[in-house]
């Protein structure tokens, strides 16, 4: 770690590591960090060569050695775009079964803005971060409530779309329409950080900045697609957290790596640590069979989603008091709280969560619509409609091994 040095100014980050387009600006005279040794093996003979040397091999490493997905498998700039969503904040292989069953129930753009949104979450269930399925649906609606219909083609028209940000529309905008655009992700500012040796924090602007322009002159023109998707497939395979440097096509180009620096970078900024929150639900059965089931406000946190009614604890609370006090609040019924049937954990991005579930009688109040956006009374056999969030859907397991005596 000694060997990374501590950020400078973010001035002269930029300095150090903007080339001009198109030229190689490694200068040993301006850039006191490398060696005339490190120059010599970053430069032709006569200096001249060119960062859009490496571009060129990323790319004909990926025509050999690319992965086979299903989005890279079609020119729909939709499926792209699908893919796109489903792939932020997401690992490749969970993404898998979840595009080729949406891709299967929602084929178009049209079958998708025609869809309720109940049965876009219920495709998305497990996927986690909901407003994306929330956001496809309504981008979908307003594209095809257009005219003519088409998705815009540029990452500026696409940014306009619900759920695209600079990422999403930099790769849909490349991958599905050619456009000369860098997708930069924490992946790629991985593999950059090391081709370049940057040693200051890749999440900062500034540093996105430098990156972004640093990848834009490594990229042969026109091929920005197969180019971003080429440091994908490098950051996802070889330049991975603890590198793979012997299957590197670009080590000898790689500076992080020539300074024997590569398992360093890039710098973590420090994490604050997640808070914890104790949650309580009831399973409130009827008499009959059927128990209650809410949906959450559209515009939360798993926003749409159906769920078990309760809440959050307060400090210094008991479970059940919590649990009363929540259905009071966001039903205004009865209960009579029974067992605690099981204990859930979940991580989320911001918190953990334990989420306690109890067995609960309806005493008496025809349940109100005061905190969620919707109920219902449900059997067991017929709550498969609904899309639930993991940890309710945890609940829903045990009571079906309870019903089948597992
Ligand atoms: N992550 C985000 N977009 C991707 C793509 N097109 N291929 C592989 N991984 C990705």
């Amino acid at each position: 770690m000694s060997r990374v040095r501590a950020s400078p100014p973010s001035t002269v980050t930029e300095d150090r590591f903007l080339p001009a387009k198109r030229e190689c600006v490694f200068d040993a005279g301006h850039h006191t960090r490398y060696s005339t040794s490190t120059m010599a093996s970053f430069h032709d003979v006569d200096g001249t060569e060119d960062l859009a040397v490496i571009g060129q091999r990323l790319l004909d490493w990926y025509e050999r050695h690319r992965r086979d997905l299903p989005w890279r498998r079609t020119r729909d700039p939709y499926a792209i775009w699908v893919a796109e969503i489903m792939l932020q904040q997401t690992r490749v292989e969970t993404v898998l079964d979840y595009f080729e069953r949406f891709m299967a129930r929602f084929p178009t753009l049209a079958d998708l803005a025609m869809a309720s949104l109940d049965d876009v979450l219920k495709a998305w269930e497990g996927l986690g971060y909901y407003a994306r399925a929330r956001n496809l649906h309504k981008a979908a609606r307003h594209v095809v409530g257009q005219d003519h219909s088409e998705m815009p083609r540029t990452p500026e028209a696409l940014r306009h779309l619900p759920g695209i940000g600079r990422y999403t529309a930099a790769a849909v905008a490349s991958i599905a329409f050619g456009y000369d655009a860098i997708a930069l992700d924490g992946n790629l500012r991985r593999v950059l950080c090391r081709l370049f040796a940057i040693d200051d924090d890749p999440g900062r602007p500034n540093t996105q900045r430098t990156l972004e322009t640093l990848a834009e002159s490594m990229m042969p023109p026109g091929r920005a697609g197969d180019f971003n998707q080429a440091l994908m497939d490098l950051g996802a395979m070889i330049c991975v957290k603890t590198p793979r440097c012997l299957l590197c096509p670009v080590t000898d180009r790689c500076q992080a790596h020539n300074e024997g620096i590569q398992n360093a970078l890039p710098i973590r900024a420090t994490r604050t640590k997640r808070p914890h929150r104790d949650v309580t639900a009831g399973i409130i059965w009827n008499g009959d069979g059927h128990f209650l089931i809410t949906q959450r406000p559209l515009d939360g946190m798993l926003g749409g989603l159906w769920e078990f009614p309760g809440g959050k604890r307060r400090p210094g609370e008991a479970l059940p008091a919590c649990l009363h006090r929540e259905i009071h609040e966001e039903l205004a019924i009865e209960i009579q709280i029974g067992e605690l049937l099981c204990r859930v954990e979940h991580a989320f991005t911001h918190f953990y969560m334990t989420l306690y579930a109890f067995e609960c009688n309806w005493l008496r109040g025809s349940p109100q619509l005061l905190g969620c956006t919707d109920l219902r009374w449900v059997t067991l056999d017929h709550v498969d409609t609904y899309a639930f969030p993991v940890a309710d859907q945890k609940i829903i397991s045990f009571l079906r091994d309870r019903q089948s005596g597992r």
